[in-house]
């Protein structure tokens, strides 16, 4: 199973790809997850991609294309994985099917903007795992610690007013022409993210099982 996870800043792609990377027993890779990673690491390509983060923008599509191939080439994903976050531009989209990776599945989680600034600015992520909460729709059993390995959470320094807003913009502007450009390959699947963590997994499931 090849699955790309399709939306908006906050639509629930990281949510829900932690749920199904457990369920189909395949990685979850997220791109902005490598970035920051790389950026406390203070690694030379989290030098370059800081700014760009911190501003809201897309890392320049080389960058991310040099992270996934080399991502992709572990052992780990030879079962299948679940792309969170890449492509985010049809060049990337392309570079994916140069590489002659077939994806199975494209899902495009859809949240109408409003909700969203809602959903970032509750969200709280995990300093070591990654795993994401919401202090109010999906809050940690453990308070302010992760429920799954113990690590102090945190909030993440592009969930501002400011930054989300540009976000949804970039959004707007370079990732919602993928919509119509895997539309057209035949394998794109809408779930409506609109309702709560349980509907949106369900809607996903239903798309993906039909
Ligand atoms: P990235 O980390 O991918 O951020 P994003 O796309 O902005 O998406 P988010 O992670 O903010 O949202 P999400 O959809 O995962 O929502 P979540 O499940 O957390 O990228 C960050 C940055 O890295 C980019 O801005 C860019 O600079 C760079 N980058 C990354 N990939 C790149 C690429 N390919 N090319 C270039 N640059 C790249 O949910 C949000 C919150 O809502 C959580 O608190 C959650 O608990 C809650 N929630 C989720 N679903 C529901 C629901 N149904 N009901 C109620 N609450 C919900
Ligand atoms: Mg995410």
């Amino acid at each position: 199973m090849k699955l790309i996870m399709l939306g908006a800043p906050g639509a629930g792609k990281g949510t829900q790809a932690q749920i199904l990377s457990d369920k189909y027993c395949i990685p979850t890779i997220s791109t902005g997850a490598i970035i920051r990673g790389a950026i406390k690491n203070e690694t030379p390509t989290g030098k370059l991609a800081k700014g760009y983060i911190d501003r809201g923008e897309l890392v320049p599509d080389d960058v991310v294309i040099g992270i996934i191939k080399e991502r992709l080439s572990e052992d780990d994903c030879t079962g299948g994985f679940i792309l969170d976050g890449f492509p985010r531009t049809i060049p990337q989209a392309e570079a994916l099917d140069s590489l002659g990776i077939e994806i199975d599945r494209v899902v495009d989680i859809e949240v109408d903007d409003d909700l969203i600034v809602k959903r970032l600015s509750g969200r709280r992520e995990c300093s070591k795992c990654g795993a994401t909460y919401h202090v109010v729709n999906n809050p940690s059993e453990k308070g302010d610690i992760c429920e799954r390995c113990s690590a102090p959470l945190i909030r993440r320094a592009d969930d501002n007013p400011e930054t989300i807003k540009s976000r949804l913009s970039v959004y707007h502007s370079q990732t919602e022409p993928l919509i119509e450009f895997y539309k057209s390959k035949g394998n794109l699947l809408v779930a409506d993210g609109n309702g709560s963590l349980d509907a949106t997994y369900n809607a996903i499931i239903k798309a993906l099982e039909a």
